[in-house]
């Protein structure tokens, strides 16, 4: 018979927690309440897109969060702790909003400095592997008083990063980067990812958001407007025909398949929440039945822009 089990393999065993859970955090300043009743969870391995308008209160959720900012009320846990506990953020990276290192420390002293006020220890290859991984190997020598908008943001996701995290905070990490800096933000964000890591990114860039996150909380002015998986918050399917010799009963049967718009000789459906399996397939036999030259089909989804704007006019709350 084998040994009963330790307590270390018990623990082990135990299904890891939540990266961060957050329950009814409030916060005001003076009158003003910049965040009120929010509620989510970011799950290990996920990577959650925070949006909203300028004022929403993302960066104070983050910081409270992170226990930068005290809440009025509510609890968080990061990593299973409680945010109060300076323990809970060890295991944890975060990219500010605003920041300046000091302008007299190369990029190599200030991942160092990070690296041991997180009490790691990460050796130097590594360290060096991680300026490399934000594109300045070759500028770990330099002052960072000398460094432009962009390289500081750089070296920023390198001090994120260094020290191992389980959970890394990005507020918005690529508001000064270029287009190739952006896309090799959203491959480290998928790596994370695929390592397990949990992120929580807050960026205006919604194509960034739509490609790299599993789920979105969108704020608006310190509330949860909706909140989602992208295929929940994105429901509804659209397709794009390109169409031919349209006649009335070839427009009836389109408008059959769902709301129709046109320009020109181009047609879009929108289709049900829900469609049957073949109404694409039906669709097509029907038109061409009908006489109708199909010289495109094409699936579309509205983006997580639209989605964003429709839910930010109306402010209507919306769950699917
Ligand atoms: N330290 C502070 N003192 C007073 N008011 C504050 C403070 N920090 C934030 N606020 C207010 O709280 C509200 C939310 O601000 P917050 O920075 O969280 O917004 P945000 O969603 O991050 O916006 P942005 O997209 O512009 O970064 C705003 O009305 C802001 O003026
Ligand atoms: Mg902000």
């Amino acid at each position: 018979m084998s040994a009963a089990p330790t307590a270390e393999q018990l623990l082990a065993d135990l299904p890891p927690t939540a990266a961060v859970w957050c329950s009814g955090l409030r916060k005001r300043y003076r009158k003003r309440t910049a965040v009120d009743d929010v509620s989510f969870t970011v799950g290990r391995g996920e990577v959650l897109g925070l949006l909203g308008p300028n004022g929403a209160g993302k960066t104070t959720v983050i910081k409270m969060l992170l226990g930068l900012v005290r809440p009025d009320a509510g609890e968080v846990l990061l990593l299973g702790r409680p945010a109060r506990d300076p323990h809970s953020r060890s295991k944890v990276g975060y990219l500010p909003e605003l920041f300046r290192y000091q302008p007299w420390l190369t990029a190599a002293e200030v991942l160092d400095l990070h690296v041991r006020l997180a009490g790691a220890t990460v050796p130097a290859a590594e360290r060096r592997e991680c300026l490399a991984l934000v594109g300045l190997a070759d500028r770990a020598g330099d002052r960072v008083g000398g460094f432009s908008k962009g390289m500081q943001q750089r070296l920023g996701l390198a001090v994120a990063l260094v020290a191992r995290p389980e959970f890394v905070v990005l507020d918005e990490p690529t508001s000064a980067l270029d287009p190739i800096g952006r896309a090799d933000v959203r491959d480290l964000m998928l790596s994370l990812r695929s390592r397990g890591v949990a992120v929580l990114l807050n960026s205006h860039l919604i194509g960034e958001v739509e490609r790299v996150c599993d789920r979105v909380v969108i704020l608006d002015k310190g509330r949860i407007a909706a909140a989602g998986t992208l295929a929940e918050l994105l429901g509804q399917r659209e397709l794009r025909l390109r169409l031919d010799k349209v006649d009335d009963a070839a427009s009836a049967r389109l408008a059959a398949a769902g709301e129709v718009t046109s320009d020109g000789d181009l047609f879009t459906v929108a289709l049900p929440a829900d469609p049957d399996a073949d109404i694409v397939p039906d669709l097509v036999a029907d038109l061409v039945e009908l006489g109708v030259r199909v010289h495109a089909v094409e699936a579309g989804r509205i983006s997580l822009e639209e989605r964003l704007l429709d839910i930010l006019r109306t402010g209507t709350e919306e769950h699917r």
